[in-house]
């Protein structure tokens, strides 16, 4: 957009605190303000706040909702030829080079209330391992494992992507080598107030937001990596939040699934904890298999309950999937055209007197999950929540960085009671991913073993 063209735009949409704004900087300042802001899609911007105003469009007409399809943890003894089977395709995919890792580290991370990249929140219990240390440890050891390079993909937000990229650096990139990790920002679009006027986050910039999780399958795109990948031979992507220091990355069985499923995006569900729990649910609307935020979902449909008193949509959502690339690649044939969501949220900015504020702001999203019904073929995988899925999300409380530590914990001695070990209530204990990806690992390392002294301060770490 030319300079005219962008100051039109705010005229045309009454923005006139911020022309006057504009008009009372130096001829410097003036020129910055363009170049800052002219790329931004105000046109978009205010076509989702008139459709957002007032009524929630999100919301799911429950005439379409009916149970999806979903690979259930087996309740008693595992069918092991099945199982050995999927994995046995999923490892193949691994060892073929076909799989490459994303994980989405952008957003703004507000209610955590961190300085810096989410992603460098320290969070492993005995070493204080960061969320991208955690990760990035499993990718290398599943790279060793399977004698591949597996491409670790991040995508930033443009607030982040500095930090993040230094961050690697400065740890020299987990010993995964800087050719293996590639980053690439997400989207933004400008935020608009609750009575409809863009913000200033500065004297030059307007507030801005990120583009939301579903902004990574365009953004991808426009990296040139999808390409990248696809011309190297990769099929599958692995997608995952940086949040979630329990996810396994690159699950075998799961890529089994997938691929034996020729599914185009796969998913993990947990059991929901309660009716009352905030997390998406995956069901299948108009036939076709979706996620639907739990704000969306008629109260009726969250706490339905089936005829053995359990809840009856109890799939929770939990941002673990798989996406092939060239699902990813039909995906630009609509522009990548996922729905945007409008979310109300604080906002840091420095006021007009030069004092930093907090203020309501509507922030404009889309969600990945949302490229679900565009897939001809799904899959869906339940998985046990302790052993997968302990999410950072708030500082205190329910998923915050003490419950992801306890979780981590917890899974850690399951892991070494199976190898009989006992650690002692009360020790603290950490197993790197370099040492082991699953139980089966520990019961190989340490069966017949007594656990000599990797101890720190009497905690237990194993490396
Ligand atoms: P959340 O939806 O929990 O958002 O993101 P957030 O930004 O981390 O935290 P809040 O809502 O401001 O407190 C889930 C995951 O998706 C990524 C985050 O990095 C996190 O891993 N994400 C979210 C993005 O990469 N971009 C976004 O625009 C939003």
């Amino acid at each position: 957009m030319t300079d005219q063209e962008f100051l039109g735009t705010l005229e045309l949409f009454e923005q006139l605190h911020i022309l006057d704004h504009y008009r009372s900087l130096s001829s410097h300042h003036k020129r910055s303000f363009l170049d800052a802001n002219r790329d931004l899609d105000l046109h978009l911007a205010f076509q989702l706040y008139r459709k957002f105003c007032g009524a929630n469009p999100g919301a799911v007409d429950p005439a379409m909702i009916s149970p999806p399809d979903i690979i259930c943890v087996p309740k008693g003894a595992p069918q092991n030829t099945d199982a050995s089977a999927v994995l046995a395709t999923g490892e193949a995919l691994l060892r073929q080079q076909k799989v490459a890792v994303l994980i989405v580290a952008g957003g703004q991370g507000s209610r955590l209330g961190f300085e810096g990249p989410k992603g460098t929140f320290p969070l492993s219990p005995v070493r204080g391992k960061t969320l991208f240390q955690l990760l990035s440890e499993q990718v290398r050891a599943l790279s060793t494992r399977y004698r591949v390079p597996i491409p670790l993909l991040i995508m930033t937000s443009t607030d982040n992507h500095q930090d993040t990229v230094g961050f690697f650096r400065q740890n020299g990139f987990f010993g995964l080598g800087p050719d293996a990790v590639h980053f690439f920002p997400q989207g933004v679009l400008p935020a608009v107030s609750p009575d409809g006027r863009l913000i200033m986050k500065d004297n030059i910039h307007l507030y801005t937001s990120p583009d939301g999780h579903g902004g990574s399958l365009k953004a991808l795109w426009d990296s040139g990596l999808l390409f990248k990948m696809i011309d190297s031979g990769y099929e599958e992507l692995f997608y995952c939040q940086v949040d979630n220091p329990l996810v396994r990355i690159a699950d075998p069985l799961f890529l089994g699934h997938h691929r034996q499923a020729l599914s185009q995006v796969s998913t993990k569900v947990v059991r929901r904890r309660s009716i009352e729990e905030k997390v998406g649910v995956y069901l299948k609307l108009n036939g076709k298999d979706a996620i639907a935020e739990y704000s969306d979902l008629d109260e009726r449909y969250m706490s339905a309950l089936d005829d053995g008193g359990e809840i009856l949509y109890w799939a929770g959502n939990t941002a673990i999937h798989i996406f092939s690339l060239s699902f990813i690649r039909e995906l630009n044939k609509n522009g990548f055209a996922l729905p945007y969501h409008c979310a109300k949220k604080s906002a840091y900015i420095v006021s007009s007197d030069w004092e930093p504020a907090t203020i309501d702001v509507c922030k404009f999203e889309t969600f990945v999950f949302d490229a679900l019904p565009f897939a001809q073929k799904t899959c869906c995988m339940e998985v046990t929540r302790e052993d997968e899925f302990a999410p950072v999300k708030n500082k205190e409380g329910n998923d915050s960085p003490d419950t992801a530590r306890a979780a981590l914990t917890a899974l850690h001695r399951r892991w070494l009671t199976r190898a009989g070990i006992d650690v002692p209530e009360g020790t603290r204990l950490e197993i790197s991913p370099l040492y082991a990806l699953g139980p089966e690992d520990v019961i190989k390392k340490q069966k017949g073993k007594k656990l000599t002294k990797p101890a720190i301060n009497g905690d237990v770490y194993l490396e």
